[in-house]
C-alpha cells in the first residue's frame, strides 16, 4: 500500500501535495517524493523516509502542476532511489500497486535499450509510457498499461502539456474535482482540505486532469460519464475510509491484502508458486530436514499452522517456538535446518535476537514479514513479503491472515520441489486459495449477525476458544485478539485438552467458541462441544455453511463458506478477529491501541 497524489491547477502545487501526502501517510511511510511541472520541465525530488524528511530536502519548486508518492516498499529496498516518481525521459510517474510481470517487461525494456535505475517495478511504467508516446498521454499511457499484468493506481506528468494522467486496477484511485482545479488520490483523505467533490475510479478507466475539467476513458479511448459524489466524512473518518476504528477497517482489507499476498506467486496453469526472493536452490530444498520457526505473539500463532502445512504438505518436521523462548535455550541446529522467522514489523527484538542465534549455528534463514527494508530483514538469507499493506491497529489481524498465506505459499512451493505434492493437488489448493478474497467477503457480509452475538456475550469474565488440528492456532488467536483489545480473560484450548483441567472452569456463565470447520476431527470437535454443553457452557460454533447438523448442538452457529479444508483457518480467523471487535465495541475499549500495548516490541 503506497498513497499517490496529483494535482492541476492554478495554485503552488508543492505544498498541496506535500499535504496531502501526510494524510496519506498512513498508507506507507518509508520514502517519499514528487515531482512538478515547470515551464514544460520535470524537477524530482525523493527521498528515503517520512514526508517530514522530505519537506526538509525540498528545493524551491515552482509550478502549478505535478505528483507526488508516499511509499510502502514491496519490491526493492525503502532508498532514495527506489522513491517513486520515477522518470523515462519527459514521463514521471508514481504507482500504487505491484507489477506481476515485472520481470518479463524489465527483459523486454532492456533489450529495447531503455536503463533501470532502481530495483523497484513501478519503473517500468515509465518506461513503458515513454516508449508509446507520440505527442498523447493519454493514448501512451493505455498503451503502457495494457503491456502489465499486476494491481495499480498509477499517476503521469510529462513535460510536454500541464496535465496529470491516472488509471486504475485493483487498486484505489479517487479524482476530486475543484474550481479552476483538480486533483487525484488514493483515497479521499487527501483531497478533504481542497474539495468534497470525488470522482470515484473503476478498474480499466484512465483520467485525465487539466486546470479547466477531467476527462475520463475506458482503455480503448473511449469517453466514459462517471457520477461525481459529495463527500459527507470528516477527515478522521475519512483517514479510516468511514470506519469506526482502524482495526475494523483492516479487518475488511483482508479482501484485497490476501489478494495482494497471492500476486504473481501462483500459477494455476503448472500448478506451482513462484516465490522470487527465496534462494534456497532444489538441492538445499530437498535436503532440509528440519524447519524451526520463530515467531512472538499472533505471529507465533500463525507459525502453529505453519508447523501443521510444513509437515503434511512438505513432509519436513517442523518446531515453533517462541522467540524469547528460544534465544536462551541451547537449540540444536544444523546446516540441514531452516529457520523461518515470523514477524509482521521486522523490528520485533526478541525475533531478531532469536534469528541472530539461529545464524550462529550456520542454519538457513527465511523471515515472512511485512515491512520490506527493516532490520530483520537485512539478517536472513530468504524472504516472503506478506504485502498486506500497513497496520495502524495494534491488533494484528490483516497481517496475521496474510502470514497464513505465506505459509501455505511456502509449504506448497516446498512440497512441489521435493516431490511431495501432485500437480494435481497443488493445481486445486492454488485456485481455491484464490477464491479466498471473495469468501472473506461474504463473512463481512454476515458482519451484523457476528456483531449481534459478540454483543450478547460481553458481559462474559472468561471465554474459551476450542480447535483441534488446523484450528487449534485459530483457537489461541482468537483469545489473543479478545484479550487484548476487549480486556476479557480468554484462554485458547486444543478441544482433546479441556477434559484434563480447563474443563473445571466452564459454567454457564462461560461462553465457548467452538471451531468446528469440515475436517477429519470433526467428529472429535462435535464431541468436545457436547462435553462442555453438559457443562452449561454458551456455544458459538463456527461452522460449514452446509453443515446443518450442528445446530443441535450449540447455542449460536456462525457459517463460513465451503472451501479446501485446508484453509478454513483463514475463514475462520476473519470470524474469531470479528468477534472480538465487536465485544470490545460493546465494552466502549480503546480499540487501536489497546491499554500497555505497542505495536512493535523493539525492546526484550
Ligand atoms: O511485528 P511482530 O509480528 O514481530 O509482532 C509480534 C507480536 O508483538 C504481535 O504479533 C502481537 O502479538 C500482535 N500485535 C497482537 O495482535
Amino acid at each position: 500500500m503506497c498513497g499517490i497524489v496529483g494535482y492541476v491547477g492554478t495554485r503552488q502545487v508543492t505544498p498541496i501535495l506535500i499535504d496531502a501526502l501526510k494524510r496519506l501517510e498512513y498508507r506507507g511511510y518509508d520514502s517519499a517524493g514528487l515531482a512538478i511541472l515547470t515551464d514544460k520541465v520535470i524537477s524530482v525530488c525523493k527521498t528515503e523516509g517520512k514526508i517530514a524528511d522530505l519537506e526538509t530536502k525540498l528545493p524551491d519548486m515552482k509550478g502549478t502542476c505535478g505528483i507526488g508518492h508516499t511509499r510502502w516498499a514491496t519490491q526493492g529496498a525503502p532508498t532514495t532511489v527506489n522513491a517513486h516518481p520515477h522518470v523515462s525521459g519527459n514521463i514521471a510517474v508514481v504507482h500504487n500497486g505491484i507489477i506481476e510481470n515485472y520481470q518479463e517487461l524489465y527483459d523486454w525494456l532492456k533489450a529495447e535499450g531503455y536503463e533501470f535505475v532502481s530495483e523497484t517495478d513501478t519503473e517500468v511504467l515509465a518506461h513503458l509510457a515513454h516508449k508509446y508516446y507520440k505527442g498523447d498521454l493519454v493514448r501512451a499511457v493505455i498503451e503502457g498499461l495494457k503491456k502489465v499484468k499486476g494491481s495499480y493506481a498509477a499517476a503521469y506528468l510529462c513535460s510536454d502539456s500541464k496535465t496529470v494522467v491516472a488509471a486504475r486496477k485493483e487498486s484505489p484511485l479517487v479524482a476530486g474535482a475543484g474550481k479552476g482545479e483538480n486533483f487525484i488520490a488514493s483515497d479521499v483523505t487527501a483531497l478533504l482540505k481542497n474539495t468534497r467533490d470525488v470522482v470515484y475510479m473503476q478498474d480499466f478507466e484512465i483520467v485525465q486532469l487539466t486546470g479547466e475539467g477531467m476527462q475520463f476513458f475506458d482503455f480503448d479511448g473511449n469517453p466514459v460519464k462517471k457520477k461525481t459524489e459529495t463527500i459527507e466524512w470528516n477527515i478522521e473518518a475519512a483517514e479510516k475510509s468511514g470506519y469506526p476504528h482502524f482495526m475494523l477497517k483492516e479487518i475488511h482489507e483482508q479482501v484485497t491484502s490476501i489478494h495482494d499476498t497471492l500476486l504473481g506467486r501462483i500459477s494455476e496453469l503448472s500448478g506451482e508458486v513462484i516465490l522470487g526472493e527465496v534462494t534456497l536452490s532444489i538441492d538445499e530444498i530437498k535436503d532440509l530436514e528440519r524447519i524451526v520457526i520463530i515467531a512472538c505473539g499472533t505471529s507465533y500463532n500463525a507459525g502453529l499452522l505453519g508447523r501443521y502445512l510444513f509437515e503434511s504438505l512438505a513432509g519436513i518436521h517442523t518446531d515453533v517456538e517462541i522467540s524469547s523462548e528460544f534465544r536462551y535455550a541451547n537449540p540444536v541446529l544444523s546446516g540441514s535446518t531452516l529457520v523461518i522467522a515470523i514477524s509482521q514489523s521486522g523490528e520485533t527484538a526478541d525475533t531478531i535476537a532469536a534469528t541472530r542465534e539461529a545464524k550462529t549455528y550456520g542454519c538457513h534463514t527465511l523471515a515472512i514479514t511485512n515491512v520490506v527494508g527493516t532490520t530483520l530483514s537485512r539478517e536472513v538469507e530468504n524472504i516472503v513479503y506478506t504485502r498486506a499493506g500497513p497496520e495502524i491497529g495494534v491488533a494484528a489481524t490483516k497481517t496475521f491472515t496474510s502470514q497464513l498465506i505465506a505459509l501455505y505459499l511456502l509449504s506448497i512451493y516446498f512440497a512441489r520441489k521435493r516431490k511431495k505434492m501432485d500437480v494435481d493437488r497443488s493445481k486445486r489448493l492454488l485456485v481455491s486459495m484464490k477464491q479466498l478474497p471473495g469468501m472473506i467477503q461474504q463473512i463481512l457480509n454476515n458482519k451484523e449477525f457476528i456483531q449481534k452475538q459478540a454483543k450478547r456475550f460481553s458481559n462474559a469474565r472468561d471465554y474459551f476458544f476450542l480447535g483441534r488440528s488446523l484450528n487449534f492456532p485459530i483457537a489461541l488467536e482468537g483469545a489473543l485478539k479478545l484479550k487484548e483489545i476487549s480486556y476479557i480473560h480468554a484462554e485458547g484450548y486444543a478441544a482433546g485438552e479441556l477434559k484434563h483441567g480447563p474443563l473445571a472452569l466452564i459454567s454457564k456463565e462461560t461462553p465457548v467458541v467452538a471451531l468446528a470447520t469440515r475436517s477429519s476431527t470433526y467428529d472429535k470437535m462435535v464431541n468436545n462441544i457436547k462435553e462442555v454443553k453438559a457443562r452449561s457452557a454458551q456455544v458459538i460454533a463456527i461452522a460449514c455453511a452446509d453443515d446443518n447438523e450442528i445446530d443441535k448442538y450449540v447455542d449460536v452457529v456462525i457459517k463460513v463458506p465451503i472451501a479446501d479444508e485446508l484453509l478454513y483457518p483463514v475463514l475462520t480467523s476473519v470470524v474469531v478477529q470479528l468477534l472480538a471487535y465487536s465485544s470490545a465495541d460493546a465494552l466502549g475499549c480503546p480499540i487501536d491501541k489497546p491499554r500497555n500495548l505497542a505495536k512493535s516490541v523493539t525492546v526484550e
